[in-house]
């Protein structure tokens, strides 16, 4: 009898002591952060650099290749999100500067599963924002003015 309560004073201590070390190896801080952190995080001379292909017609349909060859398995074919990577028509990312999603795809979140795409050649990483880009436009339409 003595041992059952010995046992359950220890176990009142490990416990919560155990629980602190689980939340500490998952990740703790890191998982705070929204998804589009990084986004906002982009230095501002990346940021501000202008998306070379910005009045190329063809630069959303080459992107879009581009795309589901090596975004939809994470993102998602219509790039919006799937259980291993968040949507990419979420606001934050339709209204970030194009610099902002060059320098992500350059450096990629590597800690949180989003690879570095800088084998890529610029043109097609430049390609890839215009695409992404394009979809909000679409789909933040407004539905209440329709054209007359
Ligand atoms: C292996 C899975 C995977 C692939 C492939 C992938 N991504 Fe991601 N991506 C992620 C994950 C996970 C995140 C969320 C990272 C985070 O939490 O910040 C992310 C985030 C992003 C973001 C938001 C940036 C941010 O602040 O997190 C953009 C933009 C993005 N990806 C674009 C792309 C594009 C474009 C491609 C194709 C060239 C691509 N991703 C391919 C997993 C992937």
């Amino acid at each position: 009898m003595k041992s059952a309560i010995a046992l359950g004073i220890a176990l009142l201590f490990l416990g919560p002591a155990l629980a602190q070390t689980e939340k500490e190896q998952s990740g703790g801080a890191a998982k705070k952060e929204s998804s589009y952190a990084e986004l906002a995080q982009t230095p501002e001379k990346a940021r501000n650099r202008k998306n070379p292909l910005e009045g190329d017609a063809e630069a959303p349909a080459a992107g879009k290749k581009l795309f589901e060859r090596h975004c939809a398995e994470c993102h998602g074919e219509d790039a919006a999100g799937s259980p291993k990577a968040p949507s990419l028509r979420a606001a934050a990312v339709q209204k970030a500067a194009p610099g902002a999603l060059f320098w992500v795809l350059s450096n990629g979140v590597v800690r949180r599963g989003m690879p570095v795409w800088s084998k890529l050649p610029e043109a097609q990483r430049w390609q890839l924002v215009r695409y992404v880009q394009s979809l909000g436009a679409a789909a933040n339409a407004d539905p209440t003015s329709p054209p007359r």
